[in-house]
């Protein structure tokens, strides 16, 4: 049985085709359009695999294996494309494909020391590396988590319980009613936390934003000032997902410590911002946070999922501390000068991956200079965009804010009842047209086309063809609708 395998010859011709398809699949040649699949091609291919049963014999031989990746990559979003401009996902560092390959043969178990024992020091350290980079005190701690949104759980869920003790054993029918204040740009996350926790959605609080699109301290005084409850938190963005803006966390940080309220930042997206040299002071205030959400699967290029919780205590982490008889998990044991605590005494989750390697290996490779300037050059071409396009005269698209990061999104410049459908048809022929991929959002009820300026091989010509190409499928829009 194990001949199956373990037949070397094999695994050899599968290796090496993976690995030179990984290789041309980051090449221009592979990345040609269509970024988004096309749509007749996708059903056709859709029918196919919800009509495929279980096979009960071998389809495939290893001397095939290109053909099969090739079916999967040519029917997939091209992430990587330097005109995808979509959501905060994007290709990743090439070579982080390989060391994925590497975690996944070492098939670590972060959830215990015994499992995972050198991995869970470079885990470790990994916490303490950034936990310093936000400027968090040597009591932090932290994990890898399997993405924003268990970070932002872990955090409101340490917020109730770190309040509530009572409520670990009795349930949070023993408390009274408690409320989140938030910008109503926030993640959706955070309600859905709220949902999970039995705290309700209604307790999340949504406070108005600025003309910049951050949190208004005014407005969130006078939510609170009129709170109906306790505030268990107060929740700050460092990257909405909408705008790319961030939330003057300094401020938030004030109002939270005046109210003795746990403070929370959502700094998924814009965390990154810390590596670099220009931008680091925009997250002023991040060093007060009680606990962060951070994802390195965003604006640090990593493959999904890279993601980090940090707190400013970690005696916090031990309220989710459980044990079982199968398994010495041990949350602080020191045994012959070797530390071997488990990491699964400080998380909400189980099993989990060798995640922290990726992180390790990156900024072992680059530095964090180099990573710096590549996080900075991603903003500077989005305000060069800006720049460039900003006073352009009678266009169908304008921009809808000027932008702090590399999120930039445009309305429709004039007014019309039609503006949903306007944005919703452009879109949709911009991806049939298939040589570039924006999203679609709402800002303040005013419907946008968004684009995440994310790839390291999108160039200024590239923005301003997506620019062009925006405008004129947008006239032609416009004109057939209105
Ligand atoms: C600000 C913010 N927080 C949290 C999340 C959730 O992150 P994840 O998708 O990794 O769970 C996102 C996702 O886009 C986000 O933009």
């Amino acid at each position: 049985m194990s001949d199956i395998f373990e037949n070397k010859t094999d695994l050899e011709t599968i290796g090496k085709n993976v690995l030179e398809y990984i290789l041309r699949y980051y090449s221009k040649e592979k990345l040609l359009p269509p970024v988004f699949p096309k749509e007749k091609k996708l059903k056709k291919i859709m029918e196919k695999i919800y009509s495929t049963p279980l096979p009960e014999e071998p389809l495939l031989i290893p001397d095939k294996i290109t053909d099969f990746l090739e079916e999967i990559s040519t029917h997939s979003i091209k992430l990587a494309h330097p005109r995808y401009v979509g959501h905060m996902d994007s290709g990743i560092i090439p070579e982080i494909a390989f060391i994925d390959a590497f975690i996944s043969a070492l098939n670590q178990n972060m959830l215990s020391w015994e499992l995972a024992p050198l991995a869970t020091y470079i885990e470790n350290q990994v916490i303490t590396w950034f936990a310093n980079l936000f400027g968090l005190p040597d009591t932090h701690g932290g994990t890898f988590v399997s993405g924003g949104t268990i970070a932002n759980l872990t955090g409101i869920l340490l917020a109730l319980y770190s309040k509530h003790k009572n409520a670990i054993e009795e349930g949070i029918y023993s408390i009274n009613k408690q409320k989140i204040l938030v910008s109503k740009e926030a993640h959706y996350s955070i309600i859905k936390s709220a949902a999970i926790l039995g705290l309700g959605t209604s307790s999340v609080i949504p406070v108005e934003t600025n003309a910049k699109h951050q949190i208004d301290i005014f407005s969130l005084k006078k939510k609170i000032s009129k709170i109906d409850g306790e505030i268990l938190s107060i929740i700050g963005i460092a990257g909405v997902t909408n705008t790319g803006t961030i939330d003057p966390l300094n401020e938030l940080a004030d109002v939270a410590a005046d109210n003795s309220v746990w403070f929370h930042v959502d700094a998924a997206y814009g965390g990154a911002l810390i590596l670099t040299e220009k931008y680091y002071t925009k997250l002023k205030g991040i060093e007060k946070a009680d606990s962060i959400t951070f994802d390195p699967h965003k604006l640090l290029w990593m493959p999904k999922s890279t993601a980090m919780f940090l707190v400013r205590n970690k005696k916090y982490l031990e309220i989710l501390a459980h044990n079982a008889s199968y398994m010495p998990v041990h949350s602080d044991v020191y045994k012959d000068g070797i530390d071997q605590r488990s990491l699964g005494k400080r998380t909400i989750q189980g099993s989990r991956r060798f995640d922290a390697l990726r992180i390790w290996y990156l900024f072992s490779r680059y530095g964090k200079k180099t990573i710096g300037k590549a996080i900075e050059s991603r903003i500077e071409i989005t305000k060069l965009f800006y720049e460039r396009i900003k006073n352009k005269k009678n266009e169908v698209f304008v921009p809808y804010y000027k932008p702090e990061t590399n999120i930039i999104c445009f309305r429709v410049a004039y007014e019309t009842k039609n503006k949903e459908l306007i944005i919703e048809k452009t879109h949709e022929k911009i991806e049939e047209n298939g040589n570039a991929w924006l999203s679609i959002t709402k800002i303040n009820d005013e419907p946008v086309l968004r684009m995440v300026i994310l790839n390291l091989s999108t160039t200024i010509e590239d923005l301003m063809s997506i620019y062009e190409e925006l405008q004129k499928v947008g006239k032609r829009t416009s004109t057939q609708i209105n």
